[in-house]
């Protein structure tokens, strides 16, 4: 087998990127085309009344689109992932910044012109708009969010040698892509064309249908280039169905494109979680309890709640284990995924717990951690591999966790004080069933079709790579054509899978497409060694103008018989100034065992953002809300704040080789969203080292730690 398959090759991609050939949703320009802007509500709970006249007077608009005149859909939440949706079918207002019209004009300037125009008259209703006041409840939806009893947890913690219980809160994000999300809405007939800014066009095609009242073949979705997902996108939200019912309404395709501060509104956002983590252990670090409660919050007519405490069913081994998840109703609009959802909150609070008990036994954070390894889950199943010891020992070694003076505040660089953290990660290995095409050309090039989105990880390049390599063809002889519903089925680009799935899947039909050739050459494979040149000599003597492999992958039993996790190391060094409280990281290493690596350049492009989206969570972001009136404060890149540059310091990421022979077909786990799993934790565990003031509510602040 060639080296194709882990070489660090560049983006086959890269250059439609940075030469501005790569067109994403917002620049798809069709023959008629009408712009949408919606108007938002001024209100977190309300009765609407759209006074609509003189913007529909205004120069340049074709319509205004309110409750009054909009067309009917359903709107309801059906399938996993799917959002009940506020589209325009009512005049009832739930949550701050729902869309309450559209205003559809010849162009963008005078649809956002006359949407100012727009005038709302709002009754008010009660809203729940503090998290304290509202009222808990146990979800139904399960999912990953699953209450675990093992053991009798609150009996063992009684009676530990040392205990470790305290509450951690992490508040609402937003996942800020650089690409706002976009629709472009066509209908011809009954057949509806939408170019969406979406992590999974099947998913996107699945809802539309649904909302529409239309078998799924009358809908296709193109979603080609993306500028990051983080788990936004991975949801239809009301701007695409507004966008088609607008081209409906109109008669002419529409585009709806959000603003800045229009992505703080009906497009999702992680939930604030508040925690409790309770360890017990004995004098020797080994842990005899975890005890891991989420509270979160969701929309008042929807329903998400992240696997935050599953971590703690994973990352160690304890006899006694109880996990809960309750959720509380706002007046906000509903949460959903945000990079590595579950795992991003629930290491925060683990891991800041995890060096509490290093604290409170005495006993290096990094030696607590091995001393509490486990070759099971909670279930008693084995992992298929994990990498936890091999992370924690490369990653100290790199980072000279050796240099660490325990005690905390006894390490200065000049007046800085000075701090090192260490916490652990892992993440879920997903997959789902995805089929592709192969499609080997009479020149012997090949064509590679899987509907699966490019969210801008690197997957044209790695499925280019497995397919190149199966096929002995150099990947300049392949094309991939990635985002489009009219190809084969895969999954969202999300929850760190669609590699895994959609990757087994192209290695699957290029096999089949090898066996077709093998047959072809009478099962000489010395006649397709010599890449095209050969492959085409052979087609033209077999007298074959195409040949094409197909694949229908999906999980085998493995998935049942063993718990399948990237596990992984996080370190961080930081500056405090004693005098400002603020915080700089000043390096950072991370240690991830992923099973095999397709593209080690792209993949430590996504270590690398993995720590800095860590950066944002433990030092910068919030979303902050007006508790009287629910409505957010900061719904911009000026007061919402994300890591630029000059707060990111150099990161190193570390590959441990893994050779998991039971997760799929081209043994990866995915990379995608471990990166900031345990990120936050270690940088606020550093922050504690270095200022001895342990901050629990993220994000940490100056003037948290100089209060
Ligand atoms: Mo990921 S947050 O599951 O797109």
């Amino acid at each position: 087998m060639s080296a194709l398959v882990g070489a660090p090759i560049d983006r086959v991609d890269g250059r439609l990127k940075v030469t501005g050939a790569a067109k994403y949703s917002a620049e798809i320009t069709l023959p008629g085309l009408a712009y949408g802007v919606m108007v938002l509500s001024t209100a977190a709970s309300a009765t609407a009344q759209v006074d609509a006249d003189a913007a529909r007077r205004a120069p340049g608009v074709i319509a205004v689109m309110t409750p009054q005149n909009a067309p009917r859909v359903d709107s309801g939440g059906k399938g996993a992932g799917d959002r009940t949706l506020m589209v325009l079918q009512d005049d009832l207002v739930r949550y701050d910044r729902q869309p309450v019209a559209v205003v559809v004009a010849d162009t963008f300037e005078r649809a956002t012109d006359a949407a100012a125009m727009v005038r709302v008259r709002y009754t008010a209703a009660a809203a729940a708009t503090r998290f304290d006041a509202a009222a808990e409840y146990k979800p139904a939806s399960g999912g990953r969010a699953v209450d675990k009893h093992k053991g009798d947890a609150a009996a063992a913690l009684a009676q530990a040698a040392v205990k470790v219980d305290r509450t951690y809160v992490v508040p609402v994000e937003h996942h800020n892509p650089m690409e706002p999300h976009a629709t472009v809405a066509q209908w011809d007939g009954d057949h509806l064309t939408v170019y969406e800014a979406t992590q999974g066009v099947m998913n996107t095609r699945r809802k539309l249908a649904q909302t529409f009242g239309l078998p799924e073949s009358s809908v296709r979705v193109v979603s080609k280039f993306i500028g990051g997902g983080f788990g936004g996108k991975g949801s239809v939200w009301p701007h695409a169905v507004l966008a088609a019912m607008a081209a409906k309404l109109v008669n002419r395709p529409v585009k709806i494109v959000l603003s800045r501060p229009q992505m703080f509104g009906s497009v999702g956002f992680r939930p604030q979680t508040v925690q409790r983590v309770a360890l017990g252990a004995g004098s020797d670090g080994r842990l005899t309890a975890i005890v891991h409660e989420t509270s979160a919050q969701t929309s008042v007519f929807d329903e998400f709640m992240a696997g935050t405490g599953a971590i703690s069913s994973v990352l160690y081994g304890t006899p006694n284990l109880t996990i809960t998840h309750r959720l509380r109703r706002l007046n906000m609009s509903t949460p959903t995924s945000m990079r590595a959802p579950g795992e991003a909150c629930g290491s925060f609070a683990l891991e800041s717990a995890m060096d509490e008990l290093a604290y409170a036994t005495g006993i290096d954070p990094i030696e607590l951690r091995l001393r509490n390894d486990t070759s099971v889950d909670a279930d008693g199943r084995p992992f298929s591999s994990r990498a936890l010891r091999e992370a924690l020992r490369a990653g100290a070694e790199r980072f000279g966790w050796s240099r660490r003076d325990p005690r905390p505040r006894s390490m200065r660089d000049g007046r800085l004080l000075v701090g090192m953290g260490v916490a652990g990660a892992t993440y879920p290995t997903h997959r789902s069933a995805a089929s592709a095409l192969v499609r080997v050309n009479a020149d012997g090039s090949a064509l590679v079709q899987s509907s699966g989105v490019d969210i801008g990880t690197g997957a044209y390049t790695v499925f280019t790579q497995i397919a190149a390599e199966q096929l002995g063809l150099p990947v300049e002889q392949v094309r991939i054509e990635l985002g489009d519903s009219a190809f084969p089925n895969a999954p969202n680009a999300g929850g760190s899978q669609l590699t895994a799935s959609a990757g087994s899947a192209i290695k699957l039909a290029a096999l089949d497409a090898r066996a077709k050739l093998l047959a072809l050459a009478r099962g000489d494979a010395a006649a397709l060694i010599g890449g095209a040149p050969a492959i085409a000599a052979l087609m033209r003597t077999g007298g074959v103008e195409t040949i094409e492999g197909r694949s229908d992958a999906k999980p085998g039993d493995d998935a049942q018989k063993y718990a399948m996790h990237s596990f992984g190391a996080q370190f961080a060094e930081v500056r405090v100034d004693p005098n400002l409280g603020t915080v700089r990281v000043v390096r950072f290493v991370n240690a991830f065992g992923a099973g095999r690596i397709l593209n080690e350049k792209t993949a430590r492009s996504q270590y690398i953002g993995g720590a800095v989206w860590g950066i944002g969570m433990a030092l910068l972001e919030q979303t902050r809300y007006d508790e009287r009136s629910g409505r957010i404060m900061n719904a911009n890149l000026a007061e919402y704040l994300v890591p630029v540059n000059a707060d990111v310091p150099a990161i190193e990421p570390i590959i441990i080789p893994e050779d998991d022979p039971h997760v799929n077909e081209i043994g990866v786990k995915g990379i995608g969203e471990i990166g900031i799993v345990g990120a936050a934790a270690a940088i606020a565990n550093a922050v504690y080292h270095a200022t001895g003031k342990r901050v629990r509510d993220l994000p940490i602040t100056p003037e948290k730690l100089l209060a």
